[in-house]
């Protein structure tokens, strides 16, 4: 459809787009980024108008060169026991992280740094040496992408990564929820497609995505 080729041409340009999942899902609308492409301004961007959690999402086959779990698994507390979602399976969370030369982690500098050289590191993840490059816990989550891509899980985590594949980008995508500044709830889907207009990014929908890519 038009726009999920607009997404995928302005992602493969180093912009942002906005994921809207599934109304039966999480029924959120994540901005998304190519984890390359991210600097100050688009952190900035993504705390004070998407406003939720700053996440790089990555492709399998990063995540297992980077030795990365899903969290869920390592955490021996009751807290980790699963059933806990009412809208997935599972989650898709990992360990948190710092590119080793920030300082505290948090600033829009140092999580630019940190998401940067995540996008870079996904390149190539066979060639990254990545606890000399990264130290966690840490201020940017990572998520880890199914194996088995959007046929088992139809998350941002999966969507993100499956656009940087179609927009010939490194399996990082950042995504962050938009959230409404009045109501703290997620941003209705008629608020983010007019912040989307306003702004010239593409807006896509999670049937329309899977659609185009499955
Ligand atoms: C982390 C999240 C977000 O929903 C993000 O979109 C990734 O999760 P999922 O793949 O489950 O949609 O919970 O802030
Ligand atoms: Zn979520
Ligand atoms: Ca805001
Ligand atoms: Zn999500």
């Amino acid at each position: 459809t038009g726009t999920v080729a607009a997404a995928v041409e302005a992602f493969a340009a180093g912009q942002p787009v906005l994921i809207h999942d599934f109304d039966d899902r999480e029924g959120e609308v994540d901005m998304v980024y190519p984890a390359g492409d991210v600097d100050s301004a688009a952190v900035s961007r993504l705390r004070n108008d998407a406003g939720g959690l700053i996440c790089v999402a990555l492709g399998p086959e990063v995540a297992d060169a980077f030795e990365l779990p899903f969290l869920a698994d390592e955490i021996d507390h009751p807290v980790a026991e699963s059933d806990h979602l009412g809208y997935d399976e599972r989650s898709s969370f990992s360990l948190t992280v710092n590119h080793r030369d920030t300082y505290t982690g948090i600033t829009d500098a140092d999580r630019a740094l940190t998401i940067s050289r995540l996008g870079e590191a996904a390149a190539d993840p066979e060639a990254v040496d990545f606890p000399r490059e990264f130290r966690a816990p840490g201020h940017v989550h990572l998520l880890r992408a199914s194996r088995y891509g959007l046929s088992d899980r139809k998350g941002h985590t999966e969507m993100g990564v499956a656009l940087a594949h179609e927009a010939g980008r490194p399996p990082a995508a950042v995504v962050c929820e938009m959230l409404d500044d009045e109501t703290g709830e997620a941003l209705q889907t008629e608020d983010a497609r007019a912040y989307a207009e306003k702004h010239g990014i593409p807006y896509v929908d999670g049937k329309d995505l899977i659609a185009a890519f499955t």
